[in-house]
This record gives structure tokens, C-alpha cells and sequence, in this order.
């Protein structure tokens, strides 16, 4: 996998809803299933599983018209949404470097016919296709999102942060939060009634930006689950992780 041809397309990449009413050629749907067994997890230790499904098996409430969806089955365990949204994230970018349009799906799911790996629930879809719009931004004032301020106590900017603020999220939330420590960031998710599984998705994405700009950097990331009580007090957050570059 191309990490720096990721880290290029986080500052282009957009939703896209409308696609031309034609299905991928075989050798780009071939390819794309290539690069699913490339992408890089957070939590390795989950197991999940990426399917390319066709848009007639997809069913549910703001479905957009795509030929072709992904769907993300994982484990259930502690951190399982963080990991979908920080693998899938891997995905989307690599779509829209192809040039073809990709668009996260909240609501959609597979139909009941499709039978999900043993053990895997589903978790979330990406639809995609060819595009019959722009894929891509010219440049970042484009993007619409919260200012850095918002997003971190850091005052100053930070390449690492602002890549993972252009991250999408659901209905463009940005329930992220980071809290920069001496070499440590911690990362938070807002608690939401209706939302809270998004946003801990979101979250993942997020953080899928933020290793991608170390990389790109020449540095590593390490995830680091702190799990104690001053960790998790932020209000309104619930905590994601934590990461230390090396
Ligand atoms: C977890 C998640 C779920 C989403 N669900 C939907 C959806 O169901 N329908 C839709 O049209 N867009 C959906 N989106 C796309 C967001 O609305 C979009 O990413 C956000 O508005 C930012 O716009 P951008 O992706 O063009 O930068 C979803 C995004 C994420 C990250």
C-alpha cells in the first residue's frame, strides 16, 4: 500500500453522491479487493472482514445511488469502531486517488440474503463507483470544518492535527478531541444518544489521517490504551485512545 498516495488524497477527497448508472470494469473491482488485503489495522488483533457487494443488495434510509458498496464486518470487541473507521478510511482515500467516487453510508445495510462471515457483525458500508461529479477538492479552504481551536486544547498548529481534522464524519459532526500531552496525544469522542457509534467510527477516521501525516512525516505512531479514571474525565467525551510517536 501507497502511504504517502494516502496521505496526498486527504487533502483533496470528498463525499461523492452521484455516480454514472455504470458498474466498475472487473479489473478495477479486482484491484480494489487487492488493496483490501493491504490496508492496515489499529487493533490487529480484531478480526474483521471487507466484502465488495453489489448496490442491489444493500438496503436502508440515505442509501445514495452507487453501483458497488463495501461492507465492514468485525468482531464486537472494545475498540471495534475506531479500528472499521481507521481501516476503511484506508479505502476511501485510495478510492479517491483512483479517481473513483466513494461516499460512508451511516444507514444502509447488506440485506438479510447476504450471509455475513461466522462470528462478524456488520458494522458499516462504503458505497462507491465512477463519478458523475468532482471527486476531489482543489484545496483545503473547500473542506468545511471546525477551526483546530475547536478540536484540541493545543494552541499553534500541528501537521498530525490538522490532517485529522479534515477527516469525514457522520452528518460532518467532528466528534473528535485531542489532548497533547508531553509526546502522547489522547484522543476523545463525543457521547451522543443517536450518534455514538458514528462518532466512535468518526473517531477511527480520524485517527486514520493522523497516523497517515506521521508516516508521511517519517514517524511512527503507537496506540496505547491508557484506560484510567483521569483519561477518561473529559466531559461530554468518551475516551478513544492514546498515541505516542517514535
Ligand atoms: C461514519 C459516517 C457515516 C456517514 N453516513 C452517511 C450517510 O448515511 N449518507 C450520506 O450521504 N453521507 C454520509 N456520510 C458522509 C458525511 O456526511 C460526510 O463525510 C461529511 O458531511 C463531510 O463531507 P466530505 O466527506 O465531503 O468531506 C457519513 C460519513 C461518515 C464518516
Amino acid at each position: 500500500m501507497g502511504e504517502e498516495e494516502l496521505y496526498q488524497a486527504i487533502f483533496k477527497r470528498k463525499s461523492v453522491r452521484n455516480y454514472e448508472k455504470v458498474q466498475l470494469d472487473a479489473v478495477t473491482l479486482l484491484e480494489i479487493d487487492a488493496f483490501l488485503k493491504t490496508i492496515t489495522p489499529m487493533m490487529p488483533g480484531i478480526q474483521t472482514e471487507i466484502r465488495i457487494i453489489d448496490s442491489s443488495k444493500v438496503k436502508g434510509m440515505f442509501k445514495v445511488d452507487a453501483p458497488h458498496f463495501l461492507a465492514f464486518f468485525s468482531e464486537e470487541r472494545e475498540g471495534h469502531l475506531t479500528n472499521a473507521g481507521f481501516m476503511l478510511q484506508q479505502v476511501d482515500l485510495h478510492l479517491s486517488s483512483l479517481g473513483i467516487g466513494s461516499c460512508w453510508q451511516g444507514g444502509p445495510k447488506p440485506a438479510k440474503e447476504v450471509v455475513g462471515p461466522p462470528g462478524l457483525e456488520f458494522i458499516i458500508a462504503l458505497a462507491f463507483g465512477k463519478p458523475a461529479q468532482g471527486h476531489q477538492r482543489s484545496d483545503t479552504s473547500e473542506f468545511k470544518r471546525d477551526p483546530l481551536a475547536k478540536i484540541t486544547s493545543f494552541q499553534g498548529s500541528d501537521p498530525y492535527l490538522e490532517a485529522a481534522r479534515l477527516a469525514p464524519s457522520a452528518m460532518n459532526n467532528q466528534p473528535w478531541y485531542f489532548i497533547k500531552n508531553d509526546g502522547t496525544i489522547d484522543v476523545f469522542s463525543a457521547k451522543s444518544l443517536m450518534l455514538d457509534k458514528m462518532n466512535h467510527i468518526s473517531s477511527g477516521i480520524a485517527l486514520c489521517h493522523l497516523w497517515l501525516a506521521a508516516l508521511h512525516d517519517g514517524k511512527k505512531i503507537e496506540f496505547i490504551n491508557k484506560g484510567n479514571a483521569d483519561i477518561r474525565s473529559l466531559k461530554g467525551y468518551s475516551y478513544v485512545i492514546s498515541l505516542t510517536m517514535v
